[in-house]
């Protein structure tokens, strides 16, 4: 079974500067890719304060601290990108990441994994075309990913079962939960999530309570973030973008029609905490 000893994670976004950062902590040497060098440096800043918290805390101890912060390269230049695991969490379109791993797989070969963190677009779709499809995989970390403890591995039909094997202890080192599942739309936590958005949205459309009352409703029912809340963590063009690829990948069902409060907040750029303003404003 291939062994992992270096993880590329390309996008240094919500998520991937998250994963990066999990990875060094958890032994990997680690290379972030992202195509903005002022992405890259707000991510090297937020990982730093994240391990210094952790350290303060007590959950790391000073000497792992400063190992992980060693164990991370930063870098805007593809031809950096060699790695026994490649870990893909950039923008949620099946064109830009296809052309990524393209782009990947000629650098690095038949050998190393190749895994998307994509919260909804079909792992067999994007593996059309692909070099070398049984090396390809679904690997979705939750939001933030140094926390949520569940990960979905996800098989596409040309998965070789020995890459879920490994990936599945990956995560195990991460110290997360894996679990497998098939390339079905949404996955399973986006697919049942659809509706707690949602249907909290189509309430508030109509009039039915405002969002503040929502959130608290929800966090009063034992939730740990309402729904508002938690799409302005997500990324409101992110979990936008997953409602229009579950609901078209499921002939377009009327329970799960994308919002239009959602599509507004998204055409007026306010994504949420990422852009400091979504449906709540975030000084
Ligand atoms: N936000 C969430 O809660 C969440 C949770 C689980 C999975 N995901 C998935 O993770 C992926 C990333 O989401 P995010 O919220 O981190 O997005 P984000 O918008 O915060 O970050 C995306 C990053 O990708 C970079 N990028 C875009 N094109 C690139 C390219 N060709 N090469 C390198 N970098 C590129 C951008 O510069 C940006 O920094 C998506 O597929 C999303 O569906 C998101």
């Amino acid at each position: 079974m291939a062994e992992i000893q270096t993880i590329l994670v390309c996008g240094a976004g919500t998520m991937g500067s998250g994963i990066a950062q999990l990875s060094a902590v958890s032994g990997y040497r680690t290379i972030l890719f992202d195509l903005d060098s002022a992405i890259l440096t707000r991510a090297e800043q937020q990982i730093s304060t994240q391990l210094q918290k952790l350290e303060e805390k007590g959950v790391i101890s000073k000497e792992t601290n400063k190992a992980a912060s060693e164990r991370i390269q930063f870098t805007t230049d593809l031809n950096l990108c060699k790695a026994d695991l490649a870990i893909e969490a950039i923008i949620e379109n099946v064109t830009i990441k296809k052309d990524l791993f393209h782009k990947l797989a000629e650098l690095n070969g038949k050998e190393t994994i190749y895994a998307s963190n994509t919260s909804s677009i079909s792992i067999n779709s994007l593996v059309e075309g692909f070099m070398y499809p049984a090396q390809f995989a679904g690997m979705h970390f939750f939001n933030p990913a140094p926390v949520m403890k569940l990960v979905e591995i996800i098989q596409g039909a040309q998965t070789d079962p020995n890459i879920i094997a490994v990936l599945v202890g990956v995560a195990k080192q991460m110290k997360k939960i894996p679990v497998r599942c098939s390339d079905a739309p949404g996955f399973i936590v986006n697919r049942v999530a659809r509706h707690f958005y949602l249907e909290a949205m189509y309430m508030v459309e109509n009039r039915h309570l405002n969002i503040e009352q929502a959130d608290a409703i929800m966090e009063a029912a034992g939730f740990k973030m309402g729904p508002f809340k938690l799409m302005d963590l997500i990324g409101l063009d992110i979990n936008y973008s997953v409602s229009n690829i579950v609901w078209e990948a499921l002939q377009k069902p009327k329970r799960l029609t994308p919002s239009s409060l959602q599509k507004e907040k998204v055409d007026a750029g306010d994504l949420g905490k990422k852009t400091r303003k979504g449906f709540y404003n975030y000084l």
